[in-house]
């Protein structure tokens, strides 16, 4: 997928190419247990952004990797995002009833269905990765990528930050302690999605990746300042989520601890790093440089 860097142009390229596979990927509902199949394509197929799968895609591009040995690793980070969402999601967990502007998968479903429907999305992410239909990668590639996005899941990545938020909810926490639970619970994956990017590249100087790793890890930590600035500010039917959960939650956020205006600061300052850290590529990094842009400045 060639891009002038129109960024509505490459999102809605990167949604369609993703979305087609995992469309392809996904158990059709009519195959049995059709309830679980059904709920793990509702929570998939909705109206996500796909930030994930565009940051594998950008970052494949920046080095000069073909799409279509991408779409395997756009899809696996996907599906353990979905995934991640729809626990996210359960009572036990926000308790939220919205999300991507329609009733959460729990809420849709049932809870067991929306536990088992995580469940069998993770799995299959790691599936895909395993086999990798129509993927022109070897397997020590393929086993790399299972390790970082596994590494990038499991407890010292999103799940551990998503217990770390657990366990801060209605309790203060420091700024450090805040920035830790963030880079866990949002960061890991996103600098996950950058790093089955790059690699599908070969033969690239190690100061690139070092590069876009530091880019990946400042736009993480970016985008989750920004998911709680949105329930602040968000409109609630542009972010198609319940506006004002954290709060009412007693959430540890960025707003909490700095106000608006003060996390607004520091993800202009995190989008200047990453911008920063994209200095030594070329033309081929614009779409990165979008979205770091778009990270920051979005409406949802
Ligand atoms: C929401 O992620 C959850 C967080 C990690 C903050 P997104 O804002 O990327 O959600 P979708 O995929 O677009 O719905
Ligand atoms: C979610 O953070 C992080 C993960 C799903 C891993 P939030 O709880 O802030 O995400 P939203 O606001 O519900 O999308
Ligand atoms: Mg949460
Ligand atoms: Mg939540
Ligand atoms: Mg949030």
């Amino acid at each position: 997928m060639k891009t002038d860097c129109n960024l509505p142009l490459y999102l809605e390229d990167c949604r369609q190419r993703v979305e087609s596979a995992l469309d392809q990927y996904l158990p059709q509902s009519q195959y049995s247990p059709q309830c679980l199949h059904e709920a793990m394509r509702y929570a998939v197929l909705g109206e996500g952004k796909r930030i994930r799968p565009m940051l594998v895609y950008a970052a494949g591009e920046a080095l000069g990797t073909k799409d279509k040995q991408l779409d395997i690793p756009a899809c696996a980070v996907e599906l353990i995002h979905a995934y991640s969402l729809a626990h996210d999601d359960l009572p036990a967990m926000d308790d939220d009833a919205l999300r991507r502007g329609r009733p959460t998968c729990h809420t849709a479903f049932d809870e067991a269905t929306a536990i088992l429907a995580g469940d069998a999305l993770q799995t299959l992410a790691f599936h895909l990765l395993a086999h990798a239909p129509n993927m022109q990668l070897d397997a020590a590639v393929r086993l790399q990528m299972i390790d970082e996005l596994a590494s990038a899941s499991g407890s010292r990545g999103m799940a551990g930050g998503q217990a770390l938020d657990i366990d801060a909810t209605g309790r203060e926490i420091d700024l450090a302690q805040l920035e830790n639970m963030h880079i866990h619970k949002t960061g890991a994956l996103i600098k996950a999605s950058v790093r089955l990017g790059m690699l599908c590249a070969k033969n690239v100087d190690a100061s690139y990746f070092h590069h876009l790793d530091h880019y990946a890890k400042c736009i993480g930590l970016a985008f989750q300042v920004c998911d709680d600035i949105l329930d602040v500010t968000g409109d609630p039917n542009v972010i198609g989520k319940t506006q004002g959960k954290d709060a009412m939650a007693n959430k540890p956020t960025y707003p909490a601890l700095l106000g608006l205006d003060g996390a607004r600061d520091m993800a202009h300052q995190l989008l200047e790093d990453a911008l920063d850290n994209l200095q030594s590529f070329s033309q081929s990094a614009e779409p990165l440089r979008a979205l770091a842009y778009y990270i920051v400045e979005r409406e949802y």
